[in-house]
């Protein structure tokens, strides 16, 4: 079946046209992995996957969600947002809704359809992206403005052709911040802001480097190489309760050298304190103090133009992942191992969470074609999976 856009998929779901679309990117997180919510470093890109959002506002106060990916709908009262065991894809969607009215936005009911080109599961951040695009969408209705104590006073101004105006860096950290906090309190996973940021502050052809500590973030210019996904097609599934519990490992690493967080821990003082953590904790602190080192090694690389050594980087932060956060899985591990033997391919690494997923590779450009075919035909070979491998472009962030 042909793909549809989501005002066509709302079409057929409410029969008529909606009043307002939005859409928010996926990401790849490019180095630094589990370092956000270590307060730490990371580098990422927004790439052209989206979730798009068409809505509608309705004046009887219910609202109505249509997906293409989930056949059923999901209907609530506005003033009864609960969590649906048969549909927990809308909690994203009912979780930023929650978020926004704990901040003073006011919205009322809406129709709306969601539509994806993310795959679910591959580490791209589907989530992140369904939680930006629902906060669009409703600033499309109903007009809102962010700052850090909640709703202004002064909803922005639309111009003649009834286009918002655009959003400042402030008020796309606050509203990463805020899709976050719908994530952590109402979806139960305490992810970092990694991929709402992600999302937000995304540059065509340029690679983010966020600092979590300080919440701010720089872009650098990545031209010649291809970013190439692979994915297992292994399902990680973050509400499955690991990625929690890495979070508290590398927290109570931190508590018990008493640091802020395992940002302010330095390698030698981590070596030196070894006896104080238990061995897991020792681990995962291990590969977050490196990985953060790591990123800082590779912005200069990346500074100096050398793409070589900028990839070396990606290569080591897998196996730290793997050998020390043990975050990877057989399949992740041999896709790494195949991209490695082709030539062309400077890096390569799991991205995202982990526990499945997919990897991410650098790859140079005129040699693009024939490493996807290299990895292809090596992986099927050897797990029997198919495998399509797909080239994503670095794209500018939502609103
Ligand atoms: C997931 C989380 C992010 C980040 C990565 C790992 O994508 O949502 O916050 O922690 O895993 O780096």
């Amino acid at each position: 079946m042909p793909k549809v856009s989501a005002a066509e998929l709302f079409r057929r779901g409410f029969n008529f046209t909606p009043a307002r679309v939005a859409r928010a990117p996926g990401r790849l997180e490019v180095l630094g992995n589990h370092t956000d919510y270590n307060e730490g470093l990371v580098m990422s890109v927004a790439v052209d996957r989206y979730i798009e959002i068409a809505a509608s506002p309705r004046t009887d106060g219910r609202i109505e969600l249509v997906s293409s990916v989930f056949p059923q709908r999901e209907r609530f009262a506005v003033t009864d947002i609960q969590r649906n065991p048969e549909a927990p894809w809308a909690d994203y969607v009912k979780g930023v809704l929650l978020e926004l009215r704990r901040k003073g936005v006011h919205f009322s009911g809406f129709s709306a359809a969601i539509d994806s080109s993310i795959p679910l599961g591959a580490g791209m951040s589907s989530s992140a992206a369904l939680e930006v695009a629902t906060a669009l969408v409703v600033r499309e209705m109903y007009p809102y403005a962010l700052n850090e104590q909640g709703a202004a006073d002064v909803p922005p101004a639309r111009d003649r052709q009834g286009r918002l105006s655009g959003l400042g860096i402030k008020e796309r950290l606050s509203l990463a911040r805020l899709c976050q906090a719908a994530e952590n309190r109402f979806v139960g996973v305490n992810c970092g802001l990694l991929d709402q940021i992600s999302s937000l502050f995304g540059k065509a052809h340029h690679v983010l480097s966020i600092d979590c500590r300080f919440q701010t973030v720089a872009h650098a210019p990545l031209v010649g190489e291809a970013m190439v996904v692979c994915n297992t097609g292994v399902k990680h599934a973050l509400v499955g309760g690991e990625y929690n519990a890495l979070r508290e490992h590398c927290e109570s690493a931190a508590r018990a050298l008493q640091a802020k967080s395992l940002r302010s821990v330095e390698m030698s003082y981590l070596k030196a304190n070894k006896d104080r953590l238990s061995p897991r904790e020792y681990e995962c602190a291990y590969h977050v103090v490196g990985e953060i080192q790591r990123v800082v090694y590779a912005e200069r690389a990346l500074r100096e133009d050398d793409h070589r050594q900028f990839g070396q980087y990606l290569f080591q932060s897998h196996e730290s992942s793997r050998d020390f956060l043990r975050n990877s899985c057989p399949e992740l591990d041999l896709l790494v191992d195949l991209a490695r033997r082709h030539g062309a391919c400077l890096g390569s690494r799991l991205t995202g969470g982990g526990f499945g997923g997919a990897t991410i590779s650098l790859v140079a450009y005129h040699e693009v074609e024939a490493f996807m075919e290299h990895m292809a035909s090596a992986y099927e070979q050897q797990t029997g999976r198919k495998l399509e491998p797909v080239v994503c472009q670095v794209v500018d962030g939502a609103g």
